[in-house]
């Protein structure tokens, strides 16, 4: 397994080429399979999990033509047959092929996706989104098996909390919907609203995506179509907290200020400055880091992919910060391997107190989920000296060549290939 051998201290100059959004890219990966007319996604960023969701693509019968800018899916031959639960166990998102493959055949089984590292995301909502449309749906042998003999009916979905995957569930299905149906409590993520417009493209009739309400008309006249999906707010909002810990200046080219306003929010906060570009927006800073307080809510609150990144900026500024996760029950994974890198943290339940202002000095420490593994090559960054991070293949899921983009900008990284 890959490593990452980082030697800190240096400032970040340069300018980062913010990549297209994982989390919109599987989404629409699995809307793809809606229609029977090619669909080209540019702007896929070149990471394992898109790699892996391809595949599945494939598995159901889809034709994928992929290269470095352009990615053609033709789903105009695939069956809806069962995907094991070892492809599922590895990468949950393929539970979004659910609600595609159920509105197009009228059927679907897809492996109940077990826990993950950072809590249990159960999928209950998916499923009650699915049976309020109309699908009969048992959990069998770890199968979700659903059902609509007599095709989807547009109903009204009261979603239980604004879930990013049971909204996009529930937007995909509708579309093949017959009638009109309306999503109340919807996630208002940029990656739901990216994939409202990857299926306007496609032929759907879609109304609200990004508000909390969004309504459906169906059933689609799907189209080939077109869609360059938004960037990576989250890879964006990394490589912010990389140019803050290392007291640098980064441009990140292709980032949206309005998607990070939250994040923005704290930067400055922290004593970090940010300011548009004609490409994106540019990172500094000079003075002194500062504590801040941060609680992870839906969008357009703190993202939670962005809480272990900012609590290893904490870790280096003078003062104390509260930092308090609400999206997920163990998103503190990052935090042993950071207090081996020496930052003071204390944790309560959900709750985290980190008493910063120690220097940090580098070791050995060990990836566990992606979001956590970058905040460990952060800390790596600024740290005193050379840190290893072991299992580096976290971070190649979801960020795309991280130590040549580093790299680029004057970090002492290599990658230790075993
Ligand atoms: C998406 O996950 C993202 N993944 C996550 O990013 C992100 O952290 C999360 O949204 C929140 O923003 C993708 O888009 C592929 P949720 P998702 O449904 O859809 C509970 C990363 O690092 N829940 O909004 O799974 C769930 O357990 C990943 O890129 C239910 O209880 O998130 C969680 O506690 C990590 N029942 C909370 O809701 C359900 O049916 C939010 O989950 C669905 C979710």
């Amino acid at each position: 397994m890959d490593r990452l051998r980082i030697v800190g201290g240096g400032r970040l100059q340069g300018t980062v080429t913010i990549a297209g959004a994982k989390n919109a890219a599987l989404p629409q990966i699995a809307a793809a399979l809606l229609s029977p007319h090619p669909l080209e996604l540019t702007n896929l960023p070149q990471v394992s999990d898109v790699d892996n969701m391809l595949s599945v693509a494939r598995l159901y019968g889809a034709r994928v033509e992929r290269n470095a800018h352009s990615t053609t899916i033709d789903a105009g031959d695939i069956v809806s047959r069962e995907v094991s639960y070892d492809t599922v166990r590895r990468m949950r998102a393929t539970v979004l092929f659910l609600g595609p493959l159920l509105a197009r055949f009228g059927e679907a089984r897809v492996s109940l996706p077990g826990g993950c590292a950072i809590g249990a995301r159960p999928v209950d909502m998916h499923i009650d989104a699915l049976a309020t449309l109309g699908a009969e749906i048992v959990i069998e042998n770890g199968l979700i098996v659903a059902s609509a003999r007599g095709g989807l009916k547009g109903a009204r979905i009261l979603l239980g909390a604004p879930s990013v995957g049971a909204t996009e569930t529930a937007l995909m299905a509708a579309t093949m919907a017959v009638g009109e149906t309306e999503i109340v409590n919807a996630a208002r993520e940029p990656e739901v609203a990216d994939l409202a417009a990857c299926l306007t493209a496609m032929g759907a009739e879609i109304e609200g995506a990004g508000t909390h309400r969004i309504l459906v008309q169906g059933p689609t006249g799907w189209q080939p179509a077109k869609h360059h999906g938004i960037a990576d707010r989250v890879e964006a909002g990394t490589y912010a907290v990389a140019a803050a810990i290392t007291g640098g200046e980064l441009e990140l080219t292709n980032a949206r200020i309005e998607n990070l306003a939250a994040v923005i929010q704290v930067l400055e906060i922290m004593g970090a400055s940010v300011r548009p570009s004609n490409r994106g927006l540019v990172v500094a800073r000079g003075g002194p880091l500062r504590a801040a307080d941060i609680v992870t809510e839906p969008y357009p609150g703190f993202p939670t992919d962005l809480q272990a990144q900012f609590m290893t900026l904490a870790c280096c500024a003078a003062g104390t910060s509260h930092i308090r996760e609400t999206i997920f029950e163990n998103r503190f994974m990052h935090v042993p391997e950071l207090v081996r890198l020496g930052a003071d943290i204390a944790l309560q339940g959900t709750a985290a107190t980190v008493r910063g202002g120690a220097a940090l000095k580098g070791a050995q420490v060990m990836a566990t989920d992606l979001r956590a593994s970058v905040s460990l090559v952060l800390a790596a960054l600024a740290a005193e000296g050379e840190t290893i991070i072991n299992r580096v293949y976290h971070l190649d899921r979801g960020y795309e060549q991280i130590d040549s983009k580093l790299a680029q900008c004057g970090a002492e990284i290599e990658r230790l290939r075993d």
